[in-house]
């Protein structure tokens, strides 16, 4: 690929919050037929994760009546790992050259590229871990530029938040909340203590 995840203009666009958030639709099987071939390996791994994530999203934004728009909530959920396939992540059949944890934000260029609406490029940015902070990206040396990359749109936390319940590997079932925590907890306690903070806004769901 000829660009890189962490230009000026996808910091100032997935950053600014003065920029109004429309909530326009998105065909986005065009998107995932174009990037993730049918009979590849990828392909089956992450329609399979998005559709989990979407699942349990749709799952919690009816038992908690957060009022969001289905389509939305499942077009949100199946672009949010779009950008895998651009990493090197051979265990889940991803052949590209960034590193895995650069998925979110290569998703998100990947979007506005392919024209999609900020709101589900932001989705893809912001859905890592509980999300990321500057300060955090700073003190790991992690291979992203040091800019806070947490999820803040209901929407945002409800996908980032469904997304820690099931892994692309494995037998890619839901996750009990202990496990979740406890892989929230090797990122550190702010990592951990930010998961909670999305659990109790979605404390109904189903998973408890
Ligand atoms: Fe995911």
């Amino acid at each position: 690929m000829g660009w890189s995840p962490f230009d000026e203009e996808l910091l100032r666009i997935i950053t600014d919050d003065a920029i109004d958030i429309a909530y326009l639709s998105v065909d986005y099987q065009t998107i995932i037929d174009k990037y993730y071939r049918p009979g590849t390996k990828v392909r089956d791994i992450i329609l399979s994760h998005s559709s989990s994530v979407g699942e349990f999203a749709l799952e919690i934004s009816h038992s908690n009546s957060l009022g969001l728009d289905d389509d939305i909530v499942k077009t949100g959920a199946m672009l949010h790992d779009i950008g895998i396939i651009l990493t090197d992540a051979p265990g889940i059949d991803c052949r590209g050259s960034a590193p895995y944890l650069c998925h979110g934000l290569l998703g998100a260029r990947l979007l506005l590229d392919e024209g999609a609406p900020l709101w589900v490029a932001r989705i893809a940015a912001r859905h890592t871990g509980a999300g990321l902070t500057a300060r955090e990206i700073k003190a790991e040396g992690l291979p992203l530029p040091c800019i806070d990359l947490l999820p803040e749109t209901l929407l945002e936390k409800l996908i980032c938040y469904a997304d820690k319940f099931y892994s692309k590997s494995g037998n890619m079932q839901r996750k009990s909340i202990e496990r979740v925590r406890a892989s929230m907890e090797r990122y550190g306690s702010e990592s951990l203590a930010r998961f909670n903070h999305l659990d109790r806004i979605f404390r109904n769901c189903p998973a408890q």
